[in-house]
């Protein structure tokens, strides 16, 4: 039987699950993005993508060149389509209106552009996640940072395109989560799997243990128990992957289970965590929930934190819901 193009899965969430007309406009217009940062990915040193961009990004990160790239591609391809109000970006200090040239539509959209941008110089996987919130009031053309305040719940979509051996989108609108794989030849992006769900239990967590000295003494005394293996109290081994990029963490997990935590740690401590709650946390958090799984920040719900600024950052426990309440109950019972 043909594979549904991304076209014709839209087309069906339309008829099937009442999904907006923007919205839909919106998803191909991310995909054509993705496309485009593909190919300046694919091509590397050949397109003299590499390497550091000499800048320095609100984050306080030297930025790489396809960190900017990726940002102005993000920028350019989605502000025609009509259906925004706004941008957010992690490369970008300050939230976006739109240009009085194109239409302004009823969504926000907020993003990083290139997630994993340590594994650009080793060819390692990277991709882009993007998050899809309603603008308050409706469509406008000029947006606040107070517009893209909103708690993770309130998002409409959210995904990430993943660079790697194949190039995947992968999203969810509110009604489960769906893979489309990439063919370069007809430049289109097939359906591959739909209702993604994550296994209950697993035996693959994802941390980076260079940290372990500064972690909080819950996160040492879980991953110590992980480490203890089937005589631990665990009661079974664990293997561990670490890939420096969220999108490939998320994507193993969403694949074959598994638990990926980057918690508070004292390096910097008045900071609750590396990764930023608007554009890299609600958008995986929102996937992970809708297949089944769990994301939290070691206390609560990370859908449910109420953000105050736009490039906060918060910890994140997320995957399998048997290990992300487990970890959630050390933190509680410690709080
Ligand atoms: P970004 O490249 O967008 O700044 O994000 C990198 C993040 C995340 O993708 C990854 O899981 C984490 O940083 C890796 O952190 P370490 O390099 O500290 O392991
Ligand atoms: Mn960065
Ligand atoms: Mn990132
Ligand atoms: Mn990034």
């Amino acid at each position: 039987m043909a594979l549904m193009t991304l076209h014709q899965y839209l087309v069906r969430e339309k008829r099937e699950n009442g999904v907006p007309e923007e919205l839909a406009e919106l998803i191909l217009s991310v995909a054509d993005a993705c496309k485009k940062i593909r190919s300046k990915v694919t091509e590397g040193a050949l397109a003299g993508v590499l390497g550091m961009a000499g800048t320095e990004n609100v984050q306080g990160e030297d930025q790489k060149k396809l960190d900017v790239i990726s940002n102005e591609i993000m920028c350019g391809a989605n502000a025609p389509s009509g259906t925004l109000s706004g941008f957010a970006s992690e490369e970008m200090t300050e939230v976006m209106g739109v240009l009085s040239e194109y239409p302004v539509g009823p969504y926000l959209i907020l993003f990083d552009p290139l997630d994993g941008s340590s594994n650009i110089d080793i060819n390692a996987p990277i991709g882009t996640i993007f998050s899809v919130l309603p603008c308050p009031g409706g469509a406008k053309r000029s947006v606040t940072e107070k517009d893209f305040l909103q708690p993770g719940v309130n998002q409409v979509a959210a995904g990430y395109a993943m660079y790697s051996t194949q190039t995947q989108l992968v999203f969810t609108l509110g009604h489960g989560v769906s893979a489309f794989t990439f063919d370069p030849a007809v430049g289109e992006f097939y359906l591959t799997r739909e209702h993604i769900t994550v296994s209950p239990s697993t035996a693959e967590f994802a941390i980076n243990c260079s940290n372990m000295r500064h972690w909080q003494k819950p996160v040492q005394q879980y991953v110590k128990e992980l480490l203890a293996g089937e005589t631990g109290p665990r009661g079974k081994n664990y293997n561990m992957r670490w890939v420096a990029a969220m999108i490939a963490e998320a994507h193993r997990i969403l694949s074959r289970g598994g638990i990926f935590i980057y918690p508070k740690d004292d390096r910097i401590p008045s900071r609750p965590g590396k990764l930023r709650l608007m554009y890299e946390a609600n958008p995986m958090s929102l996937l992970m929930e809708q297949a089944g799984g769990r994301a939290t920040n070691g206390l609560q719900r990370i859908l449910e934190i109420q953000p105050e600024k736009v490039h906060q950052r918060v910890a994140v426990f997320m995957g399998s819901s048997e290990e992300v309440d487990y970890v959630t109950g050390l933190h509680r019972r410690q709080d």
